[in-house]
Protein backbone atom coordinates (compact mmCIF):
# COMPACT_ATOMS: atom_id res chain seq x y z
CA UNK A 1 0.00 0.00 0.00
CA UNK A 2 2.81 2.41 0.83
CA UNK A 3 3.24 3.34 -2.64
CA UNK A 4 5.10 6.60 -2.48
CA UNK A 5 3.41 9.64 -4.49
CA UNK A 6 4.89 12.50 -4.88
CA UNK A 7 2.16 15.22 -4.06
CA UNK A 8 2.04 19.15 -5.02
CA UNK A 9 -0.25 21.91 -3.10
CA UNK A 10 -0.76 24.95 -4.94
CA UNK A 11 -2.85 28.16 -5.10
CA UNK A 12 -2.02 31.91 -4.66
CA UNK A 13 -0.69 33.18 -1.32
CA UNK A 14 -2.96 33.30 1.03
CA UNK A 15 -5.01 30.42 -0.68
CA UNK A 16 -4.21 27.66 2.13
CA UNK A 17 -0.96 25.57 0.90
CA UNK A 18 0.91 25.67 4.17
CA UNK A 19 -2.37 24.44 6.55
CA UNK A 20 -2.99 22.19 4.00
CA UNK A 21 0.61 20.43 3.52
CA UNK A 22 0.50 19.98 7.61
CA UNK A 23 -3.15 18.52 7.33
CA UNK A 24 -1.66 15.75 4.64
CA UNK A 25 1.35 14.95 6.56
CA UNK A 26 -1.42 14.06 9.62
CA UNK A 27 -3.42 11.99 7.33
CA UNK A 28 -0.29 10.28 5.91
CA UNK A 29 0.98 9.67 9.38
CA UNK A 30 -2.35 8.70 10.69
CA UNK A 31 -2.37 6.05 7.48
CA UNK A 32 1.39 4.64 9.16
CA UNK A 33 3.07 6.73 6.65
CA UNK A 34 6.05 8.02 7.79
CA UNK A 35 8.85 8.25 5.42
CA UNK A 36 7.53 12.01 3.80
CA UNK A 37 9.90 14.60 2.55
CA UNK A 38 8.27 18.44 2.88
CA UNK A 39 9.60 21.00 0.68
CA UNK A 40 8.45 24.08 -0.75
CA UNK A 41 9.03 26.02 -4.06
CA UNK A 42 11.27 28.30 -4.33
CA UNK A 43 13.34 26.86 -2.14
CA UNK A 44 14.81 23.21 0.00
CA UNK A 45 17.88 23.57 -0.14
CA UNK A 46 20.55 25.46 1.15
CA UNK A 47 21.03 27.25 -2.08
CA UNK A 48 17.60 27.49 -3.35
CA UNK A 49 16.96 28.90 0.29
CA UNK A 50 19.31 32.02 -0.04
CA UNK A 51 17.54 32.43 -3.73
CA UNK A 52 14.32 32.11 -2.30
CA UNK A 53 14.83 34.92 0.23
CA UNK A 54 16.22 36.84 -2.27
CA UNK A 55 13.01 36.20 -4.73
CA UNK A 56 10.27 37.23 -1.92
CA UNK A 57 12.71 39.88 0.04
CA UNK A 58 15.06 41.53 -2.13
CA UNK A 59 14.67 45.26 -2.67
CA UNK A 60 16.95 48.40 -3.07
CA UNK A 61 17.40 48.50 -7.21
CA UNK A 62 14.58 47.33 -10.08
CA UNK A 63 14.21 43.95 -9.91
CA UNK A 64 12.71 42.60 -13.46
CA UNK A 65 10.78 39.73 -14.45
CA UNK A 66 12.87 37.68 -15.92
CA UNK A 67 15.75 38.09 -13.06
CA UNK A 68 12.86 36.57 -11.08
CA UNK A 69 12.17 33.73 -13.59
CA UNK A 70 16.03 32.42 -13.57
CA UNK A 71 16.60 32.98 -10.01
CA UNK A 72 12.90 30.36 -9.79
CA UNK A 73 14.30 27.93 -12.35
CA UNK A 74 17.87 28.43 -10.31
CA UNK A 75 15.98 27.06 -6.83
CA UNK A 76 14.08 24.28 -8.78
CA UNK A 77 17.01 23.00 -10.33
CA UNK A 78 18.60 22.70 -6.41
CA UNK A 79 15.66 21.51 -5.53
CA UNK A 80 15.48 18.30 -8.20
CA UNK A 81 19.23 17.34 -8.09
CA UNK A 82 19.40 17.37 -4.57
CA UNK A 83 16.04 16.49 -3.02
CA UNK A 84 13.84 15.04 -5.69
CA UNK A 85 15.67 12.80 -7.87
CA UNK A 86 17.18 11.15 -4.85
CA UNK A 87 14.52 10.38 -3.07
CA UNK A 88 11.16 9.91 -5.36
CA UNK A 89 11.49 6.37 -5.25
CA UNK A 90 12.37 5.60 -1.56
CA UNK A 91 10.35 9.03 0.06
CA UNK A 92 6.71 10.32 -0.17
CA UNK A 93 7.01 13.71 -1.16
CA UNK A 94 5.04 16.90 -0.70
CA UNK A 95 5.83 20.29 -2.19
CA UNK A 96 3.99 23.62 -1.28
CA UNK A 97 4.24 24.63 -4.56
CA UNK A 98 5.89 23.03 -7.62
CA UNK A 99 6.36 23.75 -11.65
CA UNK A 100 2.51 24.63 -11.72
CA UNK A 101 2.97 27.86 -9.62
CA UNK A 102 5.75 28.99 -12.65
CA UNK A 103 3.13 28.98 -15.37
CA UNK A 104 0.24 30.72 -13.24
CA UNK A 105 2.75 33.53 -11.66
CA UNK A 106 5.40 33.65 -14.53
CA UNK A 107 3.40 33.14 -17.57
CA UNK A 108 -0.31 34.12 -16.31
CA UNK A 109 1.13 36.72 -13.90
CA UNK A 110 4.54 38.19 -15.23
CA UNK A 111 3.08 37.27 -18.34
CA UNK A 112 6.15 35.88 -19.51
CA UNK A 113 6.12 34.06 -23.58
CA UNK A 114 5.02 30.46 -22.47
CA UNK A 115 7.89 29.41 -25.34
CA UNK A 116 10.74 30.98 -22.37
CA UNK A 117 9.23 28.78 -19.71
CA UNK A 118 8.57 25.54 -21.84
CA UNK A 119 12.62 26.20 -22.83
CA UNK A 120 13.67 26.56 -19.17
CA UNK A 121 11.78 23.48 -18.02
CA UNK A 122 13.60 21.70 -20.90
CA UNK A 123 16.80 23.07 -19.78
CA UNK A 124 16.91 22.00 -16.32
CA UNK A 125 15.55 18.41 -17.69
CA UNK A 126 12.52 19.15 -15.21
CA UNK A 127 11.08 15.56 -15.96
CA UNK A 128 9.47 14.66 -13.02
CA UNK A 129 5.99 15.32 -12.70
CA UNK A 130 3.54 15.09 -9.50
CA UNK A 131 1.17 11.96 -9.40
CA UNK A 132 -1.45 14.35 -7.99
CA UNK A 133 -1.54 18.39 -7.68
CA UNK A 134 -3.98 19.88 -5.50
CA UNK A 135 -5.10 23.40 -6.52
CA UNK A 136 -6.82 25.03 -3.57
CA UNK A 137 -8.80 28.06 -5.50
CA UNK A 138 -9.68 31.20 -3.93
CA UNK A 139 -10.63 34.50 -5.18
CA UNK A 140 -7.89 37.10 -4.50
CA UNK A 141 -9.76 39.04 -2.35
CA UNK A 142 -10.40 36.80 0.49
CA UNK A 143 -6.82 34.70 0.17
CA UNK A 144 -5.22 38.68 0.40
CA UNK A 145 -7.52 39.49 3.50
CA UNK A 146 -6.32 35.99 5.10
CA UNK A 147 -2.65 36.79 5.46
CA UNK A 148 -2.87 40.33 5.91
CA UNK A 149 -2.16 39.54 9.25
CA UNK A 150 1.48 39.03 8.85
CA UNK A 151 3.80 41.35 6.81
CA UNK A 152 3.50 40.90 2.73
CA UNK A 153 6.23 39.80 1.34
CA UNK A 154 7.34 40.95 -2.33
CA UNK A 155 4.89 39.05 -4.35
CA UNK A 156 2.20 39.62 -1.99
CA UNK A 157 2.47 43.35 -2.41
CA UNK A 158 1.10 42.63 -5.84
CA UNK A 159 -2.09 43.53 -7.38
CA UNK A 160 -5.55 42.01 -6.89
CA UNK A 161 -5.36 42.12 -11.14
CA UNK A 162 -2.22 40.42 -10.45
CA UNK A 163 -3.36 37.89 -8.17
CA UNK A 164 -6.83 37.22 -10.69
CA UNK A 165 -4.47 36.93 -13.52
CA UNK A 166 -2.78 34.05 -12.00
CA UNK A 167 -5.87 32.67 -10.49
CA UNK A 168 -7.06 32.46 -14.09
CA UNK A 169 -3.76 30.68 -15.37
CA UNK A 170 -4.08 28.33 -12.99
CA UNK A 171 -7.40 27.25 -13.37
CA UNK A 172 -7.13 26.90 -17.14
CA UNK A 173 -4.30 24.19 -16.98
CA UNK A 174 -5.75 22.36 -13.94
CA UNK A 175 -9.29 21.67 -16.07
CA UNK A 176 -7.18 20.69 -18.70
CA UNK A 177 -5.08 18.11 -16.65
CA UNK A 178 -6.70 15.20 -14.95
CA UNK A 179 -3.92 15.39 -12.31
CA UNK A 180 -4.71 18.06 -10.82
CA UNK A 181 -7.80 17.94 -8.52
CA UNK A 182 -9.12 21.90 -7.98
CA UNK A 183 -11.01 22.47 -4.64
CA UNK A 184 -12.87 25.68 -4.12
CA UNK A 185 -11.13 27.32 -0.95
CA UNK A 186 -13.22 29.95 -0.75
CA UNK A 187 -15.30 27.47 2.15
CA UNK A 188 -14.28 27.47 5.41
CA UNK A 189 -11.32 25.05 6.26
CA UNK A 190 -13.14 22.11 7.65
CA UNK A 191 -14.60 21.68 3.94
CA UNK A 192 -11.36 22.40 2.17
CA UNK A 193 -9.79 19.42 4.58
CA UNK A 194 -12.92 17.49 4.32
CA UNK A 195 -12.34 17.48 0.15
CA UNK A 196 -8.61 16.69 0.94
CA UNK A 197 -8.96 13.73 2.65
CA UNK A 198 -10.94 12.53 0.46
CA UNK A 199 -8.27 12.78 -2.69
CA UNK A 200 -5.57 11.38 -0.39
CA UNK A 201 -7.83 8.30 0.80
CA UNK A 202 -8.16 7.92 -2.77
CA UNK A 203 -4.65 8.19 -3.64
CA UNK A 204 -2.97 5.86 -1.44
CA UNK A 205 -5.44 2.69 -2.94
CA UNK A 206 -3.70 3.61 -6.22
N1 LIG B 1 -10.22 27.76 3.92
C1 LIG B 1 -9.81 28.70 4.79
N2 LIG B 1 -10.69 29.51 5.41
C2 LIG B 1 -10.27 30.46 6.25
N3 LIG B 1 -8.99 30.70 6.58
C3 LIG B 1 -8.05 29.92 6.01
C4 LIG B 1 -8.40 28.89 5.08
N4 LIG B 1 -7.25 28.29 4.67
C5 LIG B 1 -6.25 28.93 5.31
N5 LIG B 1 -6.71 29.89 6.13
C6 LIG B 1 -5.93 30.82 6.94
O1 LIG B 1 -5.40 31.78 6.05
C7 LIG B 1 -4.05 32.09 6.37
C8 LIG B 1 -3.16 31.77 5.19
O2 LIG B 1 -3.10 30.35 5.03
P1 LIG B 1 -1.76 29.64 4.55
O3 LIG B 1 -1.94 28.17 4.74
O4 LIG B 1 -0.57 30.27 5.17
O5 LIG B 1 -1.82 30.02 2.99
P2 LIG B 1 -0.66 29.93 1.90
O6 LIG B 1 0.39 28.99 2.43
O7 LIG B 1 -1.35 29.39 0.68
O8 LIG B 1 -0.17 31.32 1.66
C9 LIG B 1 -3.72 31.30 7.62
O9 LIG B 1 -3.90 32.15 8.71
C10 LIG B 1 -4.72 30.17 7.61
O10 LIG B 1 -5.03 29.73 8.90
MG1 LIG C 1 2.40 29.19 2.70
Amino acid sequence: MNNKKFIVIEGIDGAGKSTICSYIIKLLNNLNIHNIIKTHEPGGTPIAEKLRNIIKFAKGEKFSHKTELLLIYAARLQLLDNIIRKNINTNWILSDRYDLSTYAYQIGGRKINKKIILFLQNFINNNIKPDITIYLDVNPLIALQRIQIKMYDRIEKESINFFSRVRKYYLKIAKKDKNIKIIDANYNLKNVKSSVEKIINKLILV
